[in-house]
């Protein structure tokens, strides 16, 4: 038995946005049959609880923003921890304009931050995981026992999210316009969206789902 075998699995995914973490992570989390933690969904979570008191963002403190913060619980699913507001499942609403044009003043927030940091980390005390975010392997995990890097040429990453919004493959203008929106979106959160030195890097731009789940489920396997 290795010194690793008192130590409940946790394996972390992390990457730019849209490159397909979440996807993978819940795929990963099933195949493993451990419980999946989408970090950005709680950052997501905390910026929907603020942005309900109505005032414009660019006012915000971080005290007020961590007040909200207290209404967000990580709930227990069958497969994952669910986000709640006032023990509410918000959904869908944490990926709407509003949330998706605010949440990245919210995650520079260190306080905030460091209250993330914690939720996520006390789902692995009594579960295996599996958890993707930007700085799960760095900040959250450093000694997870597998850390993954995604990464896919931008591009791709535009082609993939507007097929998955609207079912159609993307006019060349919808593409561009996307890919733009996408490359502004990796400059603001380029700080806290870094590799772990020790983390196995994966670049889908060419392979299909099913494919890096099965990588990465065949490398957990091993390390389990
Ligand atoms: O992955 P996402 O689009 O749901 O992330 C939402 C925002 O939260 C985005 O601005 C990046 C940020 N985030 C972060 O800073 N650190 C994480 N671990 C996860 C997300």
């Amino acid at each position: 038995m290795s010194s690793f075998d008192r130590f409940p699995l946790v394996v972390t995914i992390d990457g730019p946005a849209a490159s397909g973490k979440s996807s993978t992570a819940t795929a990963v989390a099933a195949r493993l049959g451990v419980r999946h933690v989408d970090s950005g969904m709680l950052y997501r979570s905390v910026t929907a609880a603020r942005l309900q008191a109505g005032d414009a963002p660019d006012l915000w403190t971080e005290q007020s923003v961590l007040e909200a913060a207290r209404r967000v619980t990580l709930k227990p699913g069958e497969t994952d921890f669910v986000p709640c507001i006032d023990g509410t499942d918000c959904g869908d609403a944490l990926h709407g304009d509003a949330v998706t044009s605010t949440v990245s003043l919210v995650a520079k927030m260190s306080h905030v931050r460091a209250w993330v940091n914690i939720a996520v980390r006390s789902t692995a005390a009594s579960h295996e995981v599996v958890v993707d975010g930007r700085d799960m392997g760095t900040a959250v995990f450093p000694d997870a026992r597998l850390k993954v890097w995604l990464v896919a040429l931008p591009v791709e990453r535009a082609r993939r999210r507007l097929l998955q919004r609207t079912g159609r493959a993307p006019t060349p203008a919808e593409l561009s316009a996307e890919t733009a929106e996408l490359e502004a979106r990796d400059l603001k959160d380029r700080e806290q969206t870094q590799p772990a030195a020790d983390a196995v890097w994966i670049d889908t731009t060419g392979i299909s789902q099913d494919e890096q789940v099965g990588r990465i489920v065949a490398l957990a396997e091993e390390r389990r």
